[in-house]
């Protein structure tokens, strides 16, 4: 099996944790995209989905489901999103596609978060896949050296704008042994809109597609 049929298998997989007429949390990414595609065709009837991406609110309307704001639903029940990086704690590195802080809020809202990833995501140590911290643009390269402080080696996703308008650091080599201490660190520097350590609020399953099927972390 290949890395986008894991994709496709974690993607039918997560179908198991969503409740007929509930409305669902639903992140970014191409795992992600997947489960939208299983969503669709498997019929299973959404009152509505919350989005976490301007790219997922387009498949999900084109699929037949209606997008609605976080503001009208209050809690979600499950949030299910993909991820960059996972550890055996179910920290999460995201970000990859640029839209961590709206995944971050909606994981937030969310009483369950169910990641669902291919096994090439997972580490012993996050880290590997460079840390996305969304900036607003003022502050880029003020946030850039106090990342340099911090140990790491920014590096700016040029051209990129975030659906928020805003734009992304990608820092290298941080050390995150404590990535609950790293992320309460970035988040809190001026001009950080949000960091994409998923840490203080991890998943609660993972879900994770290996070739001979798929194991729960
Ligand atoms: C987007 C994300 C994605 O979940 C992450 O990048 C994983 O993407 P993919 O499923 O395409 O590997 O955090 O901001």
């Amino acid at each position: 099996m290949n890395q986008d049929e894991l994709k496709r298998l974690v993607g039918e997989a997560a179908l198991d944790h969503v409740q007929p007429d509930s409305i669902i949390g639903v992140g970014t990414g191409s795992t992600v995209n997947c489960f939208i595609e299983a969503l669709i065709n498997s019929k299973i009837p959404i009152e509505a989905a919350v989005s976490s991406s301007e790219a997922t609110t387009l498949l999900l309307q084109t699929g037949g489901i209606q997008v609605v704001d976080l503001n009208q639903t209050g809690g979600l029940d499950i949030y299910i999103d993909g991820a960059d990086e996972f550890d055996s704690h179910r920290r999460l590195i995201k970000g990859g596609g640029g839209a961590l802080t709206r995944e971050k809020i909606v994981a937030a809202a969310s009483r369950t978060f169910v990641c669902i990833a291919d096994q090439s995501k997972q580490v012993g140590v996050l880290g590997a896949f460079p840390l996305p911290v969304e900036v607003i643009p003022l502050a880029r390269s003020l946030v850039a050296r106090k990342m340099v402080a911090l140990g790491g080696q920014p590096e700016w996703r040029e051209g990129f704008i975030t659906d928020n308008g805003n734009w992304i650091l990608d820092i290298h080599n941080l050390d995150l042994v404590d990535p609950v201490k790293m992320e309460k660190a970035i988040n809190n520097l001026p001009g950080v809109v949000t960091n994409g350590l998923f840490a203080l609020r991890p998943a609660d399953l993972v879900l994770v597609a290996h070739k001979d099927g798929i194991k729960k972390v």
